[in-house]
């Protein structure tokens, strides 16, 4: 018997486990009805009475030795695993090595949320517009002829003829919807993506975004528009551009202009990129036509504003010195990779 009883306490005191599962096995196979450490204990009835002592002894000792080592693994067991459990305490966070390869914003909407950013400190909010457009919002509410070019099938894409349904060519459709729903005054700002036919090249693609800017309350100037525009302009270039408005004609803008900033890259003396001119064409803006405001429902007696619209691809253009529009869509990650994105 003493052995056997030798034999168990060299076990318990050898065993070790983290998982209950284990220790619970173990506590049977010693304590359990029919454990090891129970069937002594049984046989200890026989033990002859001046054994008994010496006996009895070691038992107990062998059975605190088990019951001791069965609580003292649970405990450890549990705090094991709650402490498993506080560790992925975030299970959104992201894995090891994460940050190494994270990815980074693409160049068009570091350019366009940096352009709303400067739009937002003069108080323009963002206004947003469906791709999926109709003749009216497109065309018709923007003073457009019935049988202006733009309307071709070169042009536009049209998704159905009756009734028209077609992809918007520009941004001025969000001023339309944002006129149609809103009281002036008005300030916003609408970037999008824009869709025209057009072949791909270096320098033109079916889809590209712009821009658009709309302000409008009672008493709006063209000055309003080349202040708030030259503000742009040096936010957005550098404090030492200057602008210049040449006039143009767009059918939603009387007067209309294109607005040029000096060339940032020659500081205005002349180079490849502004093609030796010293300026750079980035915008279409003018004041909004009065048959635009009453097609959209605003008192064109009371109200004036103004409106630009801009390409995004081409001020990233200017900005990286990127001169191949297919770039910003082919998504190679070897282009991708040189942006940082703060913003
Ligand atoms: N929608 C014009 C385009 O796609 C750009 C534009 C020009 C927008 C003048 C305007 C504007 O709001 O006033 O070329």
């Amino acid at each position: 018997m003493t052995d056997r009883i030798n034999e168990l306490i060299a076990r318990v005191e050898a065993f070790s486990s983290r998982a209950a599962g284990e220790i619970e096995g173990f506590r049977i196979r010693m304590l359990g009805k029919k454990g090891a450490v129970t069937e002594l204990m049984e046989e200890f009835k026989t033990v002859a009475p001046e054994l008994k002592r010496e006996f009895g002894q070691r038992l107990n000792e062998l059975k605190n030795k088990a019951m001791q080592k069965v609580n003292d693994l649970k405990t450890a067991a549990e705090a094991c695993s709650t402490a498993k459990a506080a560790s992925i305490d975030d299970m959104t966070r992201p894995g090891a090595g994460a940050a190494e390869n994270a990815g980074s914003r693409h160049p068009i909407s570091l350019v366009r949320n940096e352009i709303v950013g400067i739009f937002a400190r003069l108080g323009y909010t963002v206004a947003d517009g469906p791709e999926i457009e109709d003749d009216r919002h497109v065309f018709t509410a923007l003073n457009f002829a019935p049988e202006h070019p733009a309307r071709d099938m070169q042009d536009t894409f049209f998704i159905e003829k009756e009734p028209d349904v077609l992809l918007r060519t520009h941004t001025s459709s969000i001023q339309v919807r944002v006129m149609e729903t809103q009281k002036p005054p008005i300030r916003v700002i609408c970037p999008g993506r824009v869709f025209r036919n057009e072949a791909i090249s270096y320098r033109a693609h079916c889809i590209f975004h712009q821009i658009e800017g709309l302000y409008i309350d009672e008493g709006v100037s063209f000055a309003d528009l080349k202040q708030s525009l030259l503000y742009f302009a040096r936010e957005m270039f550098g404090e030492e551009t200057k602008i210049r408005l040449r006039p143009s004609y767009f059918p939603f803008t009387e007067p209309s202009a294109e607005m040029d900033v000096s060339c940032n890259l020659c500081g205005g003396k002349g180079c490849p990129v502004c093609k030796g001119t010293g300026w750079l064409e980035i915008m279409g803006c003018g004041m909004v036509d009065p048959n635009v405001l009453e097609a959209c429902g605003i008192d064109n007696t009371k109200y004036s504003g103004f409106a630009f619209g801009m390409g995004v691809e081409r001020i990233a253009m200017l900005k990286y010195g990127v001169g191949d529009l297919r770039l910003y869509f082919e998504n190679d990650v070897r282009f991708l990779n040189q942006f940082d994105s703060e913003i």
